[in-house]
C-alpha cells in the first residue's frame, strides 16, 4: 500500500486533503491523473450499465435531503457503529475493531518498555493482554456507545432542531423517494433499474487504508426493480435478478482488469444482514491490506418504497398490467463506491518489472481507464521541426483522446514515466520523420508507435494516426493492428 500511496502523491493522482495544514486523515484530493482516472470509471461505468442498456434510467437527486428520508430508511435509528473512547489520548475507535489492531504496551518486566504487540498476543515478557488503548497503551477504554455515521447540518440561517437536516450517507435513497416521479415520467415497465452516481458522507470512525474508508465518498448506485410476483428462468424474479447482477458485476471488474484470482464472494450470515435485507453477497478485492469489501449486492425487498409510503402518504407502486394490481417492487442493489474499485484497479495494475537489467515499474490500466491515453514524444528537441511536428499531431490527437507532450527528458526516461502512469501508447517523432534539410534528406512522414506492455513498436504513416488510435483504443488489440505495420526496434 506505501508503494501505491507514494506513486499516488508523485506522479499526481492522489493527494491527501488539506496537506499543508496537517492533512485530514479521512479526505483525499484527486490530482491531475487522478481525476481523469476516477472521470474514466464513473464514464465507462454509466456507459455499461445505464447508457447501452434498455432497462437502465439515469438520476442525479440532491446531497441534502428532507429529514424525515432518514427517518423512514432507519439511518437515524440504525446507522449506527458501537464506538469506544480511551480515557488517556481521546481517541475513539469502533469496538469491534479493538482487537483487530496491534497495541502498545509499556512492560512493568522490561522497565517500562515500550512495545508494539501484534493484533490478538500477549506480551512475551510479562504476559499482559490488551486491556488498554491500543494506540497510546495507557489509557482506559470506555464501554462501547452507539455512535450515528450521518454527518448533521442545518438548512437555512438558524441552528436549531426544526432545521437539523444530514449530509446522505448514500444515494440510494434518493432514488427510491423518486420512484414515482421516474416511473411516471418515463412509463417504464418492470424489471428496470435506476442509476446514480454521487457523493455521499459518512463519520466514520475509523478511517483508513488510504481511499479504502473516507469520510466523504462517491457511489455509483443502482436500484433495479422487479415484480415479485413474476418468474425468470423458473426462479423468483428477485432471486434471478440477484445472482444475474453479482455475475455482471464480476465480469465488469474483470473486463476493465481486475484478476479474477483476487476477488471473491462473501454470503453475508442471517444475523449479518441488514434490517431490509433478504441476501447480501459482498464482491470482495484482495487488497493490499487484504480481503476486504468491494461492493455489496443486496436484495432489499419491498422495504424501501414501503417505508416511504408510510412515513409520506403517498402510493409507491406499480400497476401490473397483466394481474390488474399494484405491486410495491422489490430491489436489487448492486452498491458500489468510486474510491475502491479506482483502488482495487491501482493495485491491480501495478507492475515492477525487469527490462535489460533495470527496474521498470508500469501501471497495466485498461486502455479505457488509463487518464492518458497518449503521449508524443519528439526524439530531439533542439530539431525544431521535429518539436513543431510533435505538437502538432498532439494537438491533433487530443480533439479525441486525452494526448500530452513531453521533452523534458530523454526518450527512455521519458517511456519510463508514461510506463509508471499507465499511458497505453507513445508517439515517437525522429529524424527519419522529418528528414534532414542540410543534407538534402527528405521525411519519411512516418512516426513510431511504442505499446506500453509489451514495449513493441511499430513504424506508421503520421497521417494514419486518427485512425490507428480509433482501432487501438477501440476494440482492435495491439497485435491486430501491429501486424499490419513495420516493426522497428
Ligand atoms: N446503499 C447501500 C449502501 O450504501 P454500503 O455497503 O454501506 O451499502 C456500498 O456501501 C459501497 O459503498 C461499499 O461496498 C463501498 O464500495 C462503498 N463505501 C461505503 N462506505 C465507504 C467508505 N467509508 N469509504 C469508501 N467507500 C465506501
Amino acid at each position: 500500500m506505501d508503494v501505491l500511496v507514494s506513486l499516488c502523491k508523485r506522479r499526481g493522482f492522489i493527494f491527501q486533503s488539506s496537506e499543508i495544514y496537517g492533512g485530514t486523515g479521512s479526505c483525499w484530493d484527486y490530482g491531475p491523473l487522478g481525476v481523469e482516472l476516477r472521470n474514466n470509471l464513473t464514464r465507462v461505468w454509466w456507459r455499461d450499465f445505464v447508457q447501452v442498456r434498455d432497462d437502465m434510467v439515469g438520476l442525479d437527486a440532491s446531497i441534502l435531503m428532507h429529514p424525515m428520508v432518514w427517518k423512514a430508511s432507519g439511518h437515524t435509528d440504525k446507522f449506527t457503529d458501537p464506538m469506544v473512547d480511551c480515557r488517556e489520548c481521546k481517541l475513539r475507535f469502533r469496538a469491534d475493531q479493538v482487537d483487530e489492531q496491534p497495541w502498545t504496551h509499556y512492560c512493568p518486566a522490561t522497565k517500562g518498555n515500550k512495545f508494539t504487540i501484534p493484533a490478538g498476543e500477549g506480551c512475551r515478557h510479562c504476559g499482559a493482554t490488551r486491556t488498554l488503548c491500543p494506540e497510546c497503551g495507557k489509557g482506559e477504554l470506555t464501554a462501547p456507545r452507539q455512535f450515528n455515521l450521518m454527518f448533521k447540518t442545518f438548512m437555512g440561517p438558524v441552528e436549531e432542531d426544526a432545521t437539523l437536516t444530514y449530509l446522505r450517507p448514500e444515494t440510494a435513497q434518493g432514488i427510491f423517494v423518486n420512484f414515482d416521479n421516474v416511473l411516471q415520467a418515463m412509463r417504464l415497465k418492470l424489471p428496470f433499474g435506476i442509476a446514480q452516481v454521487g457523493k455521499a458522507f459518512r463519520n466514520e470512525i475509523t478511517p483508513g487504508n488510504f481511499i479504502f474508508r473516507v469520510r466523504e465518498l462517491e457511489q455509483m448506485e443502482i436500484e433495479y426493480f422487479v415484480n415479485p410476483h413474476d418468474t425468470v428462468e423458473g426462479r423468483p424474479a428477485d432471486e434471478y435478478w440477484h445472482q444475474r447482477w453479482i455475475d455482471e458485476y464480476l465480469a465488469w471488474f474483470e473486463r476493465y482488469g481486475m484478476q479474477r484470482e483476487n476477488l471473491r464472494l462473501r454470503e453475508h450470515d442471517k444475523d449479518e444482514l441488514s434490517h431490509y435485507s433478504k441476501r447480501t453477497v459482498d464482491i470482495d478485492y484482495r487488497f493490499p491490506m487484504g480481503w476486504s469489501e468491494l461492493m455489496g449486492v443486496a436484495n432489499r425487498t419491498d422495504y424501501d418504497l414501503k417505508q416511504h409510503a408510510k412515513f409520506s402518504g403517498k402510493s409507491l407502486t406499480y400497476f401490473d398490467e397483466e394481474r390488474k394490481q399494484h405491486v410495491v417492487p422489490y430491489v436489487i442493489e448492486p452498491s458500489v463506491g468510486v474510491e475502491r474499485p479506482l483502488l482495487a484497479f491501482l493495485a491491480d495494475a501495478y507492475r515492477e518489472e525487469e527490462v535489460r537489467g533495470e527496474k521498470r515499474v508500469v501501471l497495466r490500466f485498461h486502455r479505457e481507464l488509463a487518464p492518458i491515453k497518449i503521449a508524443v514524444l519528439p526524439l530531439l528537441k533542439k530539431r525544431g521541426e521535429i518539436v513543431s511536428m510533435a505538437h502538432d499531431i498532439r494537438a491533433r490527437l487530443a480533439r479525441n483522446w486525452r494526448t500530452v507532450y513531453d521533452d523534458t527528458a530523454a526518450i527512455g526516461r521519458l517511456y519510463r514515466r508514461q510506463d509508471e502512469v499507465g499511458t497505453p501508447y507513445c508517439v515517437t517523432v525522429d529524424v527519419k520523420t522529418v528528414g534532414d534539410p542540410d543534407k538534402g534528406e527528405a521525411g519519411d512522414g512516418q512516426v513510431t508507435i511504442r505499446e506500453r506492455d509489451s514495449m513493441e513498436q511499430v513504424r506508421v504513416p503520421a497521417a494514419e494516426l486518427e485512425s490507428v488510435f480509433a482501432m487501438l483504443l477501440g476494440e482492435t488489440p495491439w497485435p491486430e493492428v501491429a501486424a499490419r505495420y513495420p516493426r522497428t526496434a
